[in-house]
Formats: C-alpha cells, sequence, structure tokens
C-alpha cells in the first residue's frame, strides 16, 4: 500500500477527494498525514474527520523558512511516506528540503504549465485570451513550479468565463487528474525522477493527458 503524505493549505478538496477515493477502494493507497501551514484550513478538518493524522506547523514559531521546512518535513519525515503530495500548500519550500526528498514530491497546479507557473493562473489564462486552460501534475524541483510534468487535464475557456467560474469548473477536473495519477502511482505503472518520467517502462515525451 502506498503511503501518501499530503500538504495543503486551503479548503481540502483534493485532500477530501483522495480520502473519498480510498474509502470507496478506488485508490489502492493510505494517507499517513496531512500537514498544512494553517490552522483553520478545512484540510486538517477534513483529515481529523477521517480520522487521519493532522499536524499544523505554525510558521510564527519558526524564525525562518528553513527553520519551518525543518519542522514541517521533521513531522512528514516521522510517517515514513513513499510520496508527498502537495495539494493547494501555499509556501514555496526550500530548496534544501525539496533536493532531499526530489523524486518524492509532487504538486497539483491550475495551469497548463510551462504556462502561468506561480498565483492567479485562472486571471492570467482569460486576459492572456486563451482558449484552453487546465491543471498539471508535475514533479516538485527545487524551481517553481517547473519540474517535469506527469500529467494534465484540458478545459476549453467560455467567453463569459471570470476567474472563479474558470476555477469551479476546473476543480473537478483536477480531482480526477490527481486521482488518476496517484492510481498509476499506486499500480506500479508512473517513476520519476527530477529530470525524466516513466509510464509503462516509457519514458514521457509529453505529459499524459487525463480529460
Ligand atoms: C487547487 O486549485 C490546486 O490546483 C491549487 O490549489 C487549489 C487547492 O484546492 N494548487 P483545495 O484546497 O484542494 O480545495
Amino acid at each position: 500500500m502506498v503511503r501518501i503524505a499530503v500538504l495543503a493549505s486551503g479548503r481540502g478538496s483534493n485532500l477530501l477527494a483522495m480520502i473519498d477515493a480510498i474509502q470507496r477502494g478506488e485508490l489502492g493507497a493510505c494517507i499517513v498525514g496531512v500537514f498544512s501551514d494553517k490552522a483553520a484550513s478545512g484540510a486538517l478538518a477534513h483529515a481529523r474527520a477521517a480520522g487521519i493524522h493532522a499536524v499544523h506547523v505554525d510558521p510564527k514559531t519558526c524564525s525562518t523558512r528553513a527553520d519551518f521546512d525543518c519542522a514541517l518535513f521533521r513531522a512528514v519525515d516521522d510517517c515514513m511516506p513513499d510520496l508527498i503530495v502537495c495539494a493547494g500548500f501555499m509556501r514555496i519550500l526550500s530548496p534544501e528540503v525539496v533536493a532531499a526528498r526530489v523524486a518524492r514530491i509532487i504538486n497539483i497546479h491550475p495551469s497548463l504549465l510551462p504556462n502561468y507557473p506561480g498565483l492567479h493562473t485562472h486571471q492570467r489564462a482569460i486576459a492572456a485570451g486563451d482558449i484552453e486552460h487546465g491543471a498539471s501534475v508535475h514533479v516538485v524541483i527545487p524551481a517553481l513550479d517547473a519540474g517535469p510534468v506527469i500529467a494534465q487535464t484540458h478545459l476549453m475557456i467560455a467567453a463569459n468565463d471570470t476567474a472563479e467560474s474558470l476555477a469551479a469548473r476546473l476543480l473537478p477536473h483536477e480531482h480526477r487528474l490527481l486521482l488518476q495519477v496517484l492510481r498509476w502511482f499506486a499500480e506500479g505503472r508512473l517513476r520519476f525522477d527530477a529530470d525524466h518520467i516513466h509510464f509503462d517502462e516509457h519514458k514521457l515525451t509529453a505529459p499524459l493527458r487525463v480529460d
């Protein structure tokens, strides 16, 4: 059984999708801990409601980003995860902690990377006049939102879309995307490092599509 740790700062809908899939028997994994920088995050509440180890690491008690990352990953490492999933974790991890775990952290990002790393992705896609938007699951490397992309989901932008409507329409696709990537990982079909992704023993030349 694949052991997953989840880092999340916000409402935790991706976490909830994982918990539901595991409970329905649709994902052969177990969530060994949920970690958040926000005490009031929905993610911690969902974890507690499901009886999952839930840890708040308070940035205010740490003097530097490196101190926070040390405290966070001490708690994460204690759970011995095979995979660490960033699902709406809104802090940038220091290069050292990422470099030490480079083939073990993935992130879900709401854009078709390499387009729109960083924040406000929906607004930026609309402002650019894009016809298509989407989300990516990628390997986390020290550079922000820049690791190899494992898989993407695509969505057409509607003429009347706002950042809010686009984000809301994309969210269920994000959940499907993340769950599919986790299933492939749990089934042993997906391997990756800082440079390459292998799917069914073939090196990927483009991200997988989950549409
Ligand atoms: C998602 O849109 C994800 O792509 C982004 O942050 C959001 C997290 O949503 N990184 P939730 O907290 O899982 O509901």
